[in-house]
């Protein structure tokens, strides 16, 4: 049954106004980052009582994902212009992720969310997504119910740690942990080098997900200098990368280093290398002068999970995965992986 009270959004006769979902355009996105602060801070303030000052820390997610995959991003238009929801999508190769995802609190539940939410489904079907997922609030049932009824399963734990910096316990942890590997950072590549460098990094994913690709979340943390992305290199090959940002107008929140995106090659996933590049993180996260590394693990991924607990990241916020598509689990405990699908 639908709320009855505080609906500005309906019209006299009690009606759901007329809403169009289109593609974001250029024009839009201040107002779309209104509309997801609005929105989320509106969330917060339901579950803590008190309206913070600042939604995700600072962090943020639709200018550059915009930039990055304009396709997947969409609107909510009422039939005067008014923005009153958004939604944004991004292929990662076969994988399709959709969040953030809000709509105005006196537009929800009148349907937007899932008119919004049909739009990125196809996105997903135009761009042949053989899975799609995000994260939400596994104790929401106004989260998990319009995801369901796309067929979206909950799945997993998605744990967001953060590990506070301390200097003396940051170089013995990184000097004890690394071993024969060195780190190279994407952005100090010749340009003519930088494509090679995709593909390999392309074959790390693809080990772990048939035709998972990061390489626009590489491509757009380099170009917008959003942050870097780490390769792990054994000799001359590339054994695992580190997408990673840092605070401005990124997703890292202020003071953090936030980690978008780790895999090690599953044919070298030993924890040392994991560390190696954790150490290497939390080095540079601590030269700019940052208080914090946020990483996301979904807890499937064990062997990374305990990794980033014994290196002493500590649990902030837990979230559910939830998946459409593929039936199966089909996480290797073993790879070693850092997402969170936000
Ligand atoms: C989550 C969000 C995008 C949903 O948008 P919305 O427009 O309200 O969603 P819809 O109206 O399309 O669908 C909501 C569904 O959940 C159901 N629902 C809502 N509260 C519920 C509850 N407590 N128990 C069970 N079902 C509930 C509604 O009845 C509706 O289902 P129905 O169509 O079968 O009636 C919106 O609430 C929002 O912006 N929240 C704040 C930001 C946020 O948290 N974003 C998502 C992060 S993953």
């Amino acid at each position: 049954m639908r709320a009855t009270v505080d609906r500005p959004g309906l019209d006299t006769q009690g009606r759901s106004p007329l809403i169009k979902i289109r593609r974001v355009r250029k024009g839009d996105l201040s107002k779309v980052r209104d509309v997801v602060e609005q929105a989320f801070l509106d969330f917060y303030e339901r579950q803590m009582g008190t309206r913070p000052r600042q939604v995700f820390g600072g962090a943020q997610y639709v200018h550059h994902r915009w930039l990055m995959e304009p396709w997947g991003c969409f609107v909510a238009e009422e039939g005067d212009g008014k923005i009153v929801g958004a939604a944004v999508a991004v292929m990662w190769g076969t994988l399709g992720l959709v969040g953030p995802i809000a709509v105005l609190p006196n537009y929800q539940n009148q349907d937007i969310g899932q008119q919004l939410l049909a739009a990125c489904q196809g996105f997903f079907d135009e761009n042949k997504a053989v899975m799609q997922g995000l994260a939400t609030y596994p104790y929401s049932p106004r989260h998990l119910v319009p995801y369901q009824k796309f067929g979206y399963r909950p799945r997993g734990l998605v744990v967001i740690t953060a590990k506070p910096l301390d200097r003396r316990e940051i170089v013995q942890a990184t000097r004890a942990a690394r071993p024969a590997v060195s780190v190279r950072r994407y952005s100090t590549l010749e340009e003519a080098r930088k494509k090679a460098a995709i593909v390999k990094l392309h074959r790390i994913t693809n080990g772990i997900f048939r035709g998972l690709d990061l390489g626009k979340e590489v491509e757009i943390a380099d170009g917008l200098a959003l942050g870097d992305t780490l390769i792990l290199e054994k000799g001359r090959e590339a054994i695992g990368f580190a997408i990673y940002h840092t605070p401005g107008v990124s997703e890292a929140p202020q003071g953090s280093l936030y980690v978008k995106f780790l895999a090690i090659d599953p044919r070298h996933r030993k924890p040392e290398h994991l560390h190696a590049l954790l150490g290497a993180l939390e080095d540079l996260a601590h030269e700019a002068g940052l208080l914090r590394v946020v990483a996301g693990v979904y807890t499937y991924y064990w062997t990374a999970y305990q990794a980033l607990l014994e290196r002493g990241y500590q649990m902030d916020l837990i979230m559910v995965r939830m998946k459409r598509g593929k039936q199966i689990d089909d996480e290797d405990p073993n790879d070693l992986v850092l997402d969170d699908w936000r």
